[in-house]
């Protein structure tokens, strides 16, 4: 059986073996439901002026949702090629090719310093490797959204909220200390 279609078998397992997942710096592609993207981005209050960075995007459903339902334009950063062009296929299927972009990288070497909007759903640990980036290199006032897991320690979410068994997290990055 293909590796990726295994990872998503077990997905309702992992809260049992997160880390052998997690030592090999990996979330595997599990999609995000519709209904938590839209509560990701109604959370986050996501508009016509904004810019999504979806870290570890998959098939790119999130920055889609972003600029078909919200007007926003949006980058996915996805290491998996094959995710990356059916993105780029599904962002054509939804006619917003122009206000999306997808880029094959490894989201720990991408520059998302432009984002106003940051959307993760990785592992606690590898939100854990961000935090100190999303603090630093956003403006402030951006504001980062994160499912089911959270990793961000002593930098509090303003609002949780419960959908599909899950934690939704918010947070905005605050003015940088005086
Ligand atoms: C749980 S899925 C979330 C997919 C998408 N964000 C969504 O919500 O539908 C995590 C995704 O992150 C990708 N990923 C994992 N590690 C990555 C890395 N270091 N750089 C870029 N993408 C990564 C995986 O290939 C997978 O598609």
């Amino acid at each position: 059986m293909h590796r990726r279609k295994l990872l998503q078998l077990f997905w309702p397992a992992l809260p049992v073996f997160p880390q052998y997942l997690e030592t090999r710096g990996e979330a595997p592609w599990v999609p995000t439901p519709d209904e938590v993207i839209d509560t990701m981005l109604r959370l986050t209050r996501v508009g016509p002026n904004d810019i999504v960075y979806d870290l570890g995007c998959g098939d790119g459903r999130i920055v889609i949702a972003a600029a078909k339902n919200f007007g926003a334009r949006g980058v996915g950063i996805e290491i998996e090629p094959e995710l990356v062009a059916e993105a780029r296929a599904a962002a054509k299927d939804a006619r917003v090719e122009s206000r999306v972009e997808f880029i094959e990288q490894d989201l720990f070497k991408a520059d998302f310093s432009r984002a106003t909007v940051v959307t993760l759903y990785l592992f606690t640990r590898m939100n854990e490797r961000l935090k100190p980036r999303l603090l630093n290199e956003l403006k402030p006032g951006s504001r980062v959204v994160a499912y089911q897991f959270n990793g961000m320690g002593d930098w509090k979410p303003l609002e949780v909220v419960t959908t599909h068994n899950h934690p939704v997290y918010f947070w905005v990055v605050p003015d940088p200390p005086r």
